[in-house]
């Protein structure tokens, strides 16, 4: 692991306004906090800029391959974070996990075959199935203090002779789970007594908030049989701040497996541009210090919203988040009949739960300075004293 000599500055606001950012620009010229999309008002990891910066010296911007740099970076990753000995062959590179999503979805089985997830959960695992002709099999995940989990039982019942696919979030967006290497190794033995195919989006997997008492399993380190069915996602996106790069990378082990994945992607799914090589290189060789105080950061912006909130709004269950910066909150109790709506009136724009597959909650982002969480959290307990 290389040393940081400061440790990262996380506390300074950057204003983002008038920078085409998704994230602000949706409440341009109202007094509304946006805690809502996954990206952080961090700036990015220093040696990540530096790379762009390096690569931006060079005038020319046509089409890219991935150089040996950015696929040794990740081949090293994947051996030293995960203990996998990935083969290059293995990595196909795309424009992002959403297109990653709907070509896994698109390469298993036919028009009108299922395609089972988790709910709540990320909204384009509801849609891109869709999209591409499959139908959508949600199963609930079953709650239990607070603590989501997969309903094995639920998930035989829901099973017909044409489910092909188990589309995972692992971990899992948005209730923060990271799931262990057992519950892991139960859904892939369902998925081979069931035939099915298994895509994980990994795009969280290094965003670890309890690294010791939760650490996280790729599906690439699942042994036997499972390796034939698998798609698995990763990115350095999410974890370096650089979404809007447009870049992430699936690990698919089995060449046929790989090879019908690949096909879905000719024609309708873009090419990787060069300044997201550049990030993913640097992200993966040089940011593992960044990362590691990033993940001690996040954890006390979590710790200090889970106080504030079982403190000032007891009727407000947050989910217990072993990862992400995204938090996950019950607030059925106050009977809003539009929660989202209501905040926003009170100056906090948040995810509406019902897009998640989940009416009644709301995800609160705290990928932001401890100051903006202050002053997100002073909003949020004005909006709920006057729903009470
Ligand atoms: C689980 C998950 N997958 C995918 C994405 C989006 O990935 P991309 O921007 O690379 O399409 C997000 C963004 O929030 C996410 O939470």
């Amino acid at each position: 692991m290389t040393a940081l000599a400061l440790e990262p500055d996380f506390d300074t606001i950057i204003d983002r306004r008038g920078t085409g950012s998704l994230k602000w620009d949706r409440y341009a010229g109202q007094d509304i906090l946006p805690m809502w999309v996954a990206d952080m008002d961090f700036a990015v990891c220093p040696e990540v800029l530096q790379a762009m910066q390096q690569r931006l010296a060079h005038p020319i911007f046509g089409y890219t391959r991935p150089t040996p740099g950015p696929v040794e970076a990740v081949l090293a990753y994947l051996k030293n974070t995960h203990g996998i000995a990935a083969d290059p062959s293995w990595l196909v590179w795309m424009p992002g996990m959403v297109p990653g999503l709907a070509m896994a979805a698109a390469s298993c089985g036919l028009p009108g075959d299922e395609v089972m997830t988790f709910t709540p959960v990320y909204p384009p695992f509801l849609n891109v199935p869709k999209d591409v002709g499959r139908r959508l099999v949600a199963v609930p995940l079953s709650v239990s203090d607070g603590r989501s989990t997969f309903d094995f039982p639920a998930m035989e019942a829901a099973l017909t002779p044409r489910t092909r696919l188990v589309m995972l979030c692992s971990p899992h967006n948005p209730v923060g789970r990271v799931w262990t290497r057992a519950e892991l190794e139960q859904l892939a033995d369902f998925c081979l007594r069931h035939d099915l195919s298994l895509c994980s989006d990994e795009i969280h997997g290094d965003l670890l908030l309890e690294p010791e008492r939760a650490p996280f399993t790729t599906c690439l380190a699942l042994a036997g049989p499972i390796q034939e069915r698998l798609v698995v996602m990763m990115a350095a996106s999410k974890t370096y701040n650089v979404p809007g790069l447009g870049i992430s990378f699936a690990i698919i082990p089995d060449p046929e497996r790989r090879r019908q994945f690949q096909a879905t992607k000719n024609g309708l799914v873009a090419e990787t541009n060069p300044l997201g090589f550049a990030a993913t290189e640097a992200a993966y060789r040089h940011g593992e210090a960044w990362r590691a105080a990033l993940c001690r950061y996040l954890r006390g912006n979590r710790d200090f919203l889970a106080a504030q909130l079982a403190e000032h709004c007891p009727e407000v269950l947050m989910a217990p988040l072993e990862a992400t910066y995204l938090a996950w909150l019950d607030l059925r109790s106050l009977g809003l009949a539009h929660p989202a709506a209501h905040f926003e009136k009170h100056g906090l724009g948040l995810s509406n739960g019902a897009d998640f597959g989940a009416p009644g909650f709301l995800r609160l982002n705290f990928g932001c300075p401890r100051a903006v969480l202050e002053e997100g959290h002073r909003r949020f307990r004005c909006a709920v004293a006057a729903a009470r």
